[in-house]
């Protein structure tokens, strides 16, 4: 028997499909939440009188839920980030935001492995795309002498960052530049070259002789690279062993900012942070941290920066530096996280996921997928270039099959005559999701698929 929304409630949803500025070029999809649970979405099918079904959630919005929906250790957080902690702006000190700091970055902290105690500082944005603007920030601040408003000598011929092809940092003005696909930028003004301006330059991500050419004939040039340790929008391309190593000698070498852009990837890999090497720390000069970061009920990013960084004074203020109800929900959220294991968990589930999605899906499926790769609970189903054209329709599929997944755009058709990479399906599930819930995830794949197949 079906169920379907009442009458208000499907014109309010109606109204919203209607007045919600769609950013994506082609019709939205015809679903609305109606309520969540765990890993458990409600839906309504707009498109069928708001018939309701259920849903389980293999992409985490954008990758941000870790903790699924409504965990109680959140729910507690935010309880007690209200109720005690206050709102007090980084101008003076707040007791949640000092444990949070010293959770992270203390003798014992969790995080000093990456970030070796006074060594970092740390500041707090609203969004990843705010962390990575303020990385950029730090960088171009670093060749510029801010009290006697000069460059610095030493630094003032570092005009160019170097990115990687694919790359998706954010969609904020100022990292347009760092986005090499012409979609983007085209018709927008990027930022200036010449003087005050800057060079950026793009490279396949992976390619280690590409990488020491580069280096070879830029180096004295260079001021910084961005990098995704895994690239998300280019379809969940890894780096192959020792290419984040080598990559980051050679910043120390001659004098390169590093900065990883972790904000996708810090807790998807099965372990805190990808820029990693054989199970050790890749030291970065900047990192920037989001999505997950905010347990899926803040929008919110941290950035590390190497203590002798800094941006010029009051020029980087920002109403939402590490807020303490922020500060709450990350200090509860990571307790769990490490209290419960569940980075262990995701690793394990993760495998267990990746060998589902080759055997049962990609498998099965050649015509529609090309192949599946991916880390811990983050994964990248690449489309045939058939399938890359009737994405929208495979999507709406799936979704009625009961699988919410998104689609990333892929790396594009690559310099060096690397082959072209086409979308891919994330597949990236709450740290919390089970086995058996992985199970159903490519089970409903899997009937999603057989109905695209049946009407293409
Ligand atoms: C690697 C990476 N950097 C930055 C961002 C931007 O984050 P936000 O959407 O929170 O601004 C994203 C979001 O998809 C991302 O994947």
């Amino acid at each position: 028997m079906t169920v379907s929304l009442g009458g208000a409630d499907l014109r309010s949803l109606r109204f919203a499909q209607e007045h919600h500025l769609n950013h994506y070029g082609r019709a939205r999809l015809p679903f609305s939440s109606v309520r969540a649970s765990g890993v458990e979405i409600e839906m309504a099918d707009l498109s069928r009188d708001g018939e309701l079904f259920s849903v389980i959630d293999a992409s985490g919005g954008y990758g941000s839920a870790c903790l699924g929906a409504g965990h109680p250790a959140v729910r507690g957080a935010l309880d007690r980030g209200l109720g005690e902690s206050g709102y007090v702006t980084d101008e003076v000190g707040s007791l949640e935001r000092a444990r949070l700091l010293e959770r992270l970055l203390g003798a014992e902290g969790l995080w000093r492995d990456h970030f070796p105690e006074g060594r970092y500082r740390v500041s707090g944005r609203n969004s990843g795309s705010e962390g990575v603007e303020l990385a950029l920030r730090l960088v171009l601040e670093s060749r510029f002498d801010g009290r006697r408003l000069r460059y610095r000598p030493e630094r003032a011929q570092r005009d160019t960052i170097l990115v990687f092809e694919g790359a998706w940092h954010g969609w904020t003005d100022g990292l347009l530049p760092l986005l090499n696909r012409r979609h983007y930028r085209v018709g927008l003004p990027g930022l200036p070259t010449g003087e005050d301006g800057l060079r950026v330059e793009h490279v396949p991500f992976g390619d280690v002789a590409l990488l020491r050419d580069f280096f070879a004939a830029n180096a004295h040039r260079l001021l910084a690279v961005f990098v995704e340790p895994v690239q998300g929008d280019a379809g969940i391309l890894l780096p192959p062993p020792g290419y984040l190593r080598t990559l980051a000698d050679l910043c120390v070498r001659d004098e390169v900012l590093l900065v990883a852009d972790e904000v996708l990837t810090f807790a998807k890999t099965g372990r805190f942070f990808a820029m990693v090497d054989e199970g050790a720390p890749v030291h970065t000069d900047i990192t920037v941290i989001g999505k997950s970061l905010g347990m899926g009920a803040l929008s919110t990013s941290m950035v590390f920066a190497r203590s002798e960084l800094g941006v010029r004074a009051t020029g980087a203020v920002a109403t939402s530096d590490l807020r303490p109800l922020t500060c709450a929900v990350i200090n509860d959220g990571l307790a769990h996280i490490v209290a419960e294991g569940l980075l262990e968990q995701s690793k394990a589930v993760g495998e267990h996921l990746s060998h589902a999605l080759r055997t049962r899906l990609v498998r099965r499926f050649p015509e529609i997928y090309a192949e599946s790769r991916g880390i811990g609970v983050l994964h990248g189903v690449e489309l045939t270039g058939k399938a890359a054209g009737k994405l929208g329709a495979l999507r709406t599929e799936l979704v009625r099959a009961g699988v919410y997944v998104e689609f990333m755009a892929g790396a594009g058709r690559r310099s060096h005559g690397l082959r072209y990479v086409h979308p891919a399906m994330r597949i990236a599930p709450p740290l919390v999701t089970t086995a058996d819930q992985a199970d159903l995830i490519v089970d409903r794949l899997c009937a999603g698929t057989r109905v695209f197949e049946d009407l293409s």
